[in-house]
């Protein structure tokens, strides 16, 4: 089993997840944690390489994959469109061309995102609504999620795609709601947000969208090359607040109207809720509420626990 990304916010519990589970997992990143189990294989290396990772699949004979090597987020691809383009674009084709030619992997599952969908049309959206992603980042998401299609037409590279929805939970190393939020909260702060009073998301917590990935990743067979995997409801920024004070009563938000500014001068896309039928029927079914997963980061926080405080404020 190879994890891409492996160090990152969710590669590294799925690596201990997978490990726990009796499988021997190798993680690659550019960066390494030194803090997986003892059975976890971490090489640093860097996603574009094709030639390494060629190696590394036929030294370790790996028959599945996840990639979660990426640029991420809206705000980091505005503000390094090539590196963006390059790490993500770039880096899945040396991933599929490895993969291709070293045969042997049963599935690749690429970790996705509802940013493929640019404004939604819909809401719920569902897999097969227009993708017509507007931020760089949705744009190098969707190139990848049809460039493994393409390899999967034409070389038989057995891809999956997953999009995920603003995940969220402990050690999560951006700078994104419900985070600001919630360390605020847990530091006795106000918070202020010149805009976003508009914005609905469908806000997943971590150990929910570990659950769908290890689903798609392990489903005998596969009646679609991508899936939703979120929770299927969407709240406002203003309902997200009333969550936080209903859990720490003294905390408040000056929130302005408008959708969420990601990046100075950018606009969020209009979303919602994320459709996870396809998801339901692979047997998933999100566990954790928006309620519990915001008061479970919050005594994290109020605890001093290192892995909720974020590496990159
Ligand atoms: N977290 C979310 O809310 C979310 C939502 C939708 C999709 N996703 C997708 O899930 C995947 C993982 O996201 P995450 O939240 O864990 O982000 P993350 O930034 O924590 O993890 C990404 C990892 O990729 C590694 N990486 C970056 N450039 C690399 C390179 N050139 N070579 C090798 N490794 C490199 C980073 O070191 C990092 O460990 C990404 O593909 C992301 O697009 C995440």
């Amino acid at each position: 089993m190879l994890v891409t990304g492996g160090a990152g916010f969710l590669g590294h519990p799925l690596v201990c997840g997978l490990a726990a589970l009796g499988e021997q997992v190798v993680s690659f990143d550019r960066l390494t944690r030194g803090s997986f189990p003892p059975s976890v294989t971490e090489i640093a290396g860097d996603i574009t390489d094709g030639a390494r990772l060629e190696h590394v699949l036929r030294t370790y004979a790996v028959t599945e994959v996840v990639h979660a090597a990426a640029v991420v987020g809206v705000t980091a691809s505005v503000a390094g469109l090539p590196a963006a383009v390059n790490v993500n674009v770039d880096g899945a084709v040396a991933l599929f061309e490895a993969v291709c030619r070293v045969g042997g992997v049963r599935r690749v599952v690429d970790l996705s995102s509802e940013e493929t969908y640019g404004h939604f049309v819909r809401d719920p959206i569902r897999e097969d609504d227009p993708a017509l992603p507007v931020s760089p980042y949705g744009i190098t998401k969707y190139a990848v999620e049809r460039l493994g299609e393409y390899y999967a037409d034409q070389h038989g590279l057995p891809y999956a795609a997953v999009r995920l929805c603003w995940v969220y939970g402990p050690g999560f190393p951006r700078r994104r709601l419900p985070h600001p939020w919630l360390q605020d909260a847990a530091g006795g702060l106000a918070s202020r947000l010149a805009r976003g009073g508009d914005q609905r998301i469908d806000f997943t917590y971590v150990d929910d969208a570990i659950d769908g990935i290890l689903l798609v990743l392990n489903a005998e067979r596969l009646g679609h090359r991508a899936y939703n995997v979120a929770t299927g409801h969407a709240v406002g920024l203003r309902e997200l607040a009333a969550e936080i004070a209903q859990l720490r009563p003294g905390w408040q938000v000056d929130l302005g109207d408008g959708p969420l500014e990601m990046a100075p001068g950018v606009a969020a896309a209009r979303k919602g809720a994320l459709d996870i039928t396809r998801a339901r029927a692979l047997g998933y079914a999100p566990r954790v509420p928006l309620s519990e997963g915001l008061a479970r980061i919050l005594s994290g926080l109020e605890a001093g626990h290192p892995l909720t405080q974020g590496s990159h404020p």
